[in-house]
């Protein structure tokens, strides 16, 4: 077939909802923005381990520990489910993990934000978690088959991590004034990150289109953005806090509440590494990676005298 023929084929499937599958021929440009987009997801697993992992050892009760070290270890298996659907499309896991670390590939900007309290677990997992669930459900749908069966599996695990954290922040919330208080700071400071987290406003985010006429995104930023608006301040009235933002109203016209507007400027910033934890995350990550030297010089070995063995046989 003709360069031609197989374009018309490939957007015939994608006009036809029909999946796009490792095999299949897909334009170069289709397979590198699944590709960055793909690994850049995992890699927001890998690093959104830190600022929870940084309170395991302080968890103030057993079970909030049981809970939350569960949690942690997902966000590892999303990552993990990940690298291997990126890796479908032929990229190299090493490859791709070293531009991590040479801080040459991005994650989610929301994870170069301190974890200064108790709280900041719980509304992490209620907010970020939460969020990133808006996101991840319409993914389940993305045109690309692996990454959206890897999303199928995710996303189940990701109810369990918005509900802990909400189970938590309700024990805040119904607790004493001090714990009132904490919980409301970490809401102020995680609020506008976690809207930040949907991306830029449609009107600013110029790959979007291309990626929803691919159907890899089936909603915009903003849409998603105001639809996790719309769920979550419901459940923030329900909690007796307050969002930091005197612009947040109901409108009964549209049926959705009005927020006031996000500081981009704050976004672009983290996301040039000027962030608050931007160098302490690739230092935690370059560390662990140095330190297991070890584990993957032992693994080589191993299997390089499996290999051998079985020649001999
Ligand atoms: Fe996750
Ligand atoms: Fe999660």
């Amino acid at each position: 077939m003709t360069t031609e023929q197989l374009q018309a084929h490939f957007d015939t499937k994608i006009e036809a909802d029909l999946s796009i599958e490792a095999k299949d021929w897909m334009p170069d440009a289709y397979r590198q923005n699944l590709i960055r987009q793909i690994n850049q997801h995992a890699h927001s697993e890998i690093i959104g381990m830190l600022p929870e992992a940084n309170w395991l050892t302080r968890a103030p009760t057993l079970r909030r520990k049981a809970v939350l070290l569960a949690k942690v270890q997902d966000e590892a298996g999303h990552g993990l489910y990940l690298y291997s659907a990126a890796e479908t499309l032929g990229c190299s896991r090493q490859d791709i993990y070293q531009k991590l670390l040479d801080g040459k590939m991005k994650y989610s900007s929301i994870f170069n934000y301190p974890t200064l309290s108790w709280a900041d677990v719980g509304v992490i997992g209620w907010l970020v978690d939460g969020a990133a669930i808006v996101n991840q459900v319409a993914l389940c749908r993305a045109s690309y088959g692996p990454y959206a069966r890897a999303m199928v599996k995710i996303c189940k695990e990701e109810s369990f991590h918005q509900r802990q954290g909400y189970e938590a922040v309700m024990a805040l919330a119904k607790g004493n004034e001090a714990q009132r208080a904490m919980l409301q700071d970490a809401i102020n400071r995680f609020w506008w990150p976690t809207l930040m987290m949907f991306g830029p406003n449609d009107s600013d985010s110029p790959n979007s289109a291309q990626s929803m006429a691919w159907k890899i995104k089936r909603f915009s930023n903003d849409e998603l953005r105001q639809k996790f608006i719309d769920n979550t301040v419901p459940q923030l009235e329900a909690l007796g806090m307050t969002a930091p933002d005197p612009a947040l109203t109901w409108d009964e016209t549209t049926g959705h509440y009005r927020f006031g507007e996000i500081n981009w400027d704050e976004f672009y910033q983290v996301l040039k590494g000027r962030g608050i934890c931007n160098h302490e995350r690739l230092e935690a990550k370059r560390r662990a990676w140095e330190s297991g030297s070890w584990v993957r010089e032992a693994a080589s070995v191993h299997a390089k005298k499996m290999a051998a063995k079985k020649q001999a046989a």
